[in-house]
Formats: C-alpha cells, structure tokens, sequence
C-alpha cells in the first residue's frame, strides 16, 4: 500500500488545523452574544421604582403579590406570562376577557372583571419592570 504523498498530508494537517481555528472563533462569537442578552435582562431599577409606586396606586385595590384578592396574586406573573400579553392586559383587560382565551379563563375562578386603569403604555411597561424585579429567583 502507497504512503499518502507529503504535499496531501501536509495539506490535510493545514484543513483540519483552520477548522479548528474557525470552530473556536464561532465558539467566542456565541460566548459574545449570550452575554450581550444577559445585558438586555437587567432590571431598570428606577422604572421598576415607577412600576411599584403606580402597581401601589392603581392595582392594589384587586392585587396583591403573594395572596390572591379580587384578582391574581402577581408575582412571577412575568413567568407564567409573556411581556406583550401583560401589557395587553394592563392596557385592555376588557378587550383581553372578551378575546383571549387565557383571560377569559382567569374570569372563572375570580368573578370580578379587571377593568381598565388609566395606564399609559409607559406606565405598563414600569409596572411590567416592577413585576420583573419582584420576581423570585
Ligand atoms: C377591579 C379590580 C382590578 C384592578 C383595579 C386591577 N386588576 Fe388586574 N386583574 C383583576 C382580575 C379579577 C383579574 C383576573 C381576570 C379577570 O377576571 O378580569 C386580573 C388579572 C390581571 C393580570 C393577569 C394575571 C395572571 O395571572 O395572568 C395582570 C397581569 C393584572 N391583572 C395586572 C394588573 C395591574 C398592573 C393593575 C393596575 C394597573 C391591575 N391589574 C388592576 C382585577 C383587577
């Protein structure tokens, strides 16, 4: 059986050693990102302080964080839900209980209509960062 030319050999050594360079430059590039999303998730302290003071003012008449009262204990709501439905829901809870199906299934067990709150959709994007810095770990 004939040895494999040195010029192959050599060229096979070089692939395989670029491909392993790629292959790492790919690896930091994903490193990179992850960290950048990271980034992205941290808590806006000051609109979460905004958040708390306007959940205190207009919410807490039906909410509370840990117990249910009129409406859903809501803490970790921001796990349980995504961000554009809570918004929707702080924003048009009526809209929301007459088309969407897992509000209008909320309705049942709690007997009581969420209405609407005079809310800006900055104010609902405060208390959807407050809920998030309330979240348990
Ligand atoms: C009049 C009482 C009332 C007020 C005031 C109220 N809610 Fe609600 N909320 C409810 C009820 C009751 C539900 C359950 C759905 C239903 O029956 O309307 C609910 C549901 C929710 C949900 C969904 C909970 C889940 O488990 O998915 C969120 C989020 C929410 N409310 C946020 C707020 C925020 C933020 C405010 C203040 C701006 C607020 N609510 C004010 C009564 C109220």
């Amino acid at each position: 059986m004939k040895t494999i030319p040195l010029t192959i050999r050599l060229f096979i050594t070089a692939f395989l050693f670029s491909l392993t360079i790629y292959s790492c430059g790919i690896q930091e590039k994903k490193e990179v990102n992850q960290n950048k999303t990271a980034e992205s998730l941290k808590i806006d302290a000051d609109l979460a302080a905004k958040g708390r003071f306007i959940y205190t003012k207009k919410c807490m008449e039906c909410h509370s964080l840990d117990i249910a009262v009129k409406g859903p204990a809501l803490r970790d709501v921001t796990k349980r839900r995504k961000a554009e439905w809570i918004m929707m829901m702080i924003l048009k809870p009526e809209e929301m209980l007459e088309k969407d199906s897992v509000a209008k299934s909320l309705f049942g067990p709690h007997m009581v209509k969420m209405t609407t709150q005079d809310v800006s959709e900055e104010d609902a994007k405060a208390l959807l960062e407050f809920f998030r810095s309330v979240e348990t770990k």
